[in-house]
């Protein structure tokens, strides 16, 4: 949720803290801090607001330092505020702590530590912890790392911690569970982070520090520990993501850049994996396991969000292309409803952070039933991916943005070849629609550059409908997980309130809400239900409602009966919806430009849900 940095080596650490923080604002931008160690000893710098607003109030102070640690925040114990903004210090001054996670029973220590006489200046959680870390190196007499292992020992709930001690101003100690955390690995340096962008530039060598994982890092040294005390061999990984792909590259927004990327995005997606010429789809993950897919008696589809509306229009295809039953579950509802997994089963896990407390949580659950987890992830090394048996990576490159985009399509990219790969090898697709899918399955990059070559189509239309207090966005079949996909996207950029629903649903309870001032976005592309979506077209417009209509390239009579409409290049109904979703994104896109909101942060939000 939070972001966190760290350096220490010979280099001066503000500059590269305040830079990874600035990168890593995407995971929360309610306050940011720094800590530095130098000849002032052990100083702390925090602030509500952005990074910017920090390094402003530090223009000409004593920022110099080789050892630091810097912290973004997405509040959740304690609203958004110079106090609650970490670093943290220890009552004694001497420790200074950032964290991104939630202590769970911080309330039980507390007490605990105010009947010894600790102080409080903040509501955090984190605060707590850095108090009882001090009392622990007190009351006997341990190092900082001792004290840190046998506090995390009591400590229930998920965290990076990284530590600054003023007494040991060569040390940071880090420690895992549950949030991610990268440590870069630089020749006599080390740069920390909550993902790697901090560092791209100095290193390609990173370790991906395990759950219950303590990390003692030095200039020249890294050691890393479990709770037990024992060493555990880092293993260095290597990068391959470049500076650019985490810069604008000229853009106004990072969401627009990645609405723009999706035709190199999804055709990196399919390249190496489908050849329609050959009629191959080549995924290792799928190959290595294909007996235990083709026979799974059913699929469960695990995902929040944005993931959560791919892992419905799998149901659809899946079911459709491979006859298996296939269940969309909330991660977070699958995670406490004790749910019933049968010997077989196969559980899809799609998440584009591969972050996801709620979906690595749910996952995990699984796995102690027996299940066999398929990972369908966006970033290398996350902790989805290393909790999954296989999986198949989107390769959509860094999602800076915090409304997903270019991950959504990339999603639906290896759903869609999943499904035809295993229906192939089941015998359950007339080779004839196979081959058809699979060209126009690589026929997509195409149709989306052309779809974004008009994008700027749908600025009226967003300028005509951006002081709407409500929307309603519609689909039937497969354009249904697009309606609610476009309506969360409406809801994150613009804080309009907006609804998907299945087209037909309408006429049980939500058509009260129909009057002129209520936009109906119908995702409206040719398929076998058109005349039903016609229809349902009509019976808003009786209602006199506002119709935006994405459709189909020639379809000449919804026009005739919409207020707007964006046209889409005609495909397979089962691949439509990778093309119908683009003009939803840019619709909302413009729509929170029109009306002035930070489309890159929207409020409120943060890129990646580390907590439950
Ligand atoms: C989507 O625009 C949002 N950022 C959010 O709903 C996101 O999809 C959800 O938090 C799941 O994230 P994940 O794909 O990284 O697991």
């Amino acid at each position: 949720m939070c972001g966190i940095v760290g350096y220490i080596g010979p280099r001066e650490a503000y500059p590269i803290i305040i830079t990874g923080l600035k990168r890593q604002e995407y995971r929360g931008y309610d306050s940011t801090g720094i800590a530095l160690i130098n000849e002032n000893g052990l100083e702390v710098f925090k602030k509500k607001g952005k990074v910017a607003e920090l390094e402003l109030s530090l223009l000409g102070k004593p920022v110099n330092a080789h050892i630091g640690i810097g912290h973004t925040r997405w509040a959740t114990h304690g609203e958004p505020s110079d106090v609650n903004a970490h670093p943290h210090k220890s009552n004694n001054e001497k420790l200074a702590i950032i964290h991104n996670g939630i202590i769970e029973n911080y309330a039980q220590l507390k007490s605990e530590l105010i009947k010894k006489g600790y102080s409080f200046k903040s509501e955090t959680d984190t605060e707590v912890l850095v108090n009882f870390i001090e009392d622990i190196q007190k009351n006997t007499q341990s190092s900082l790392e001792e004290a840190v292992r046998i506090a995390l020992k009591r400590v229930s709930g998920a965290y990076v911690i990284l530590l600054l001690d003023e007494d040991n101003p060569d040390t940071i100690i880090a420690a895992r569970k549950g949030s991610p955390l990268v440590i870069g690995i630089g020749k006599d340096e080390h740069f920390l982070g909550s993902d790697a962008t901090p560092m791209l530039e100095y290193t390609k060598e990173v370790v991906y520090v395990n759950d219950y994982e303590i990390a003692i890092i030095k200039a020249g040294e890294l050691i890393l520990k479990n709770l037990g005390n024992e060493r555990q061999m880092p293993y260095i990984s290597k990068l391959d993501i470049e500076l650019a792909a985490i810069e604008k590259g000229g853009y106004d927004h990072f969401m627009l850049k990645e609405i723009y990327e999706q035709p190199t995005t999804i055709y990196d997606c399919l390249r190496g994996r489908l050849d329609a010429e050959k009629g191959t789809i080549t995924m290792k993950g799928i190959q290595d396991h294909i007996e235990a897919l083709i026979h799974a008696p059913r699929y469960i589809i695990i995902a929040c969000g944005t993931s959560w509306h791919a892992a419905l229009e799998a149901e659809y295809i899946i079911e459709e292309l491979c006859r298996i039953p296939v269940e969309v579950e909330y991660a977070s509802e699958f995670r406490y409803r004790n749910p019933i997994i049968n010997k077989g089963d196969v559980i899809i896990a799609v998440s584009q952070s591969g972050e996801t407390a709620d979906t690595l949580v749910a996952i995990e659950k699984a796995k102690e039933q027996g299940a066999f987890i398929f990972g369908i992830v966006n970033v290398v090394g996350s902790s989805i991916s290393r909790a999954s048996h296989a999986g198949a990576y989107t390769h959509a490159g860094p999602e800076i943005g915090v409304a997903s985009t270019k991950a959504f399509t990339a999603q639906l990219a290896v759903l869609m070849m999943i499904a035809l790969k295993i229906a192939k090898e089941k015998g359950t697709i007339e080779n004839s629609r196979y081959m058809e899918l699979l060209v126009e399955l690589e026929n997509i990059p195409e149709k989306v550059d052309a779809i974004l070559k008009n994008g700027d189509l749908l600025k009226p239309i967003a300028e005509k409908y951006k002081d709407a207090g409500n929307a309603l966005y519609l689909g039937r079949g497969y354009n249904f997980p697009i309606a609610l996909e476009g309506a969360l996207k409406l809801k994150e950029i613009s804080y309009i309130h907006a609804e998907g629903y299945p087209a037909a649903e309408m006429k049980h309870g939500p058509i009260a809400l129909v009057d002129k001032n209520l936009p109906v976005v119908f995702v409206a592309t040719k398929d076998e239900y058109h005349a039903k979506i016609v229809s349902n077209i009509q019976e808003i417009k009786a209602r006199k409602g506002k119709v935006i209509a994405i459709i189909t390239e020639g379809d000449d009579l919804i026009p005739s009966m919409a207020d707007d409409v964006f046209a889409v290049p005609t495909a397979n109904e089962i691949i439509a919806p990778l093309l119908s979703v683009v003009p939803l994104q840019l619709l909302s896109y413009y729509i929170g430009v029109a009306k002035g909101c930070d489309v890159d942060k929207p409020r409120n939000l943060a890129k990646s849900v580390t907590v439950e």
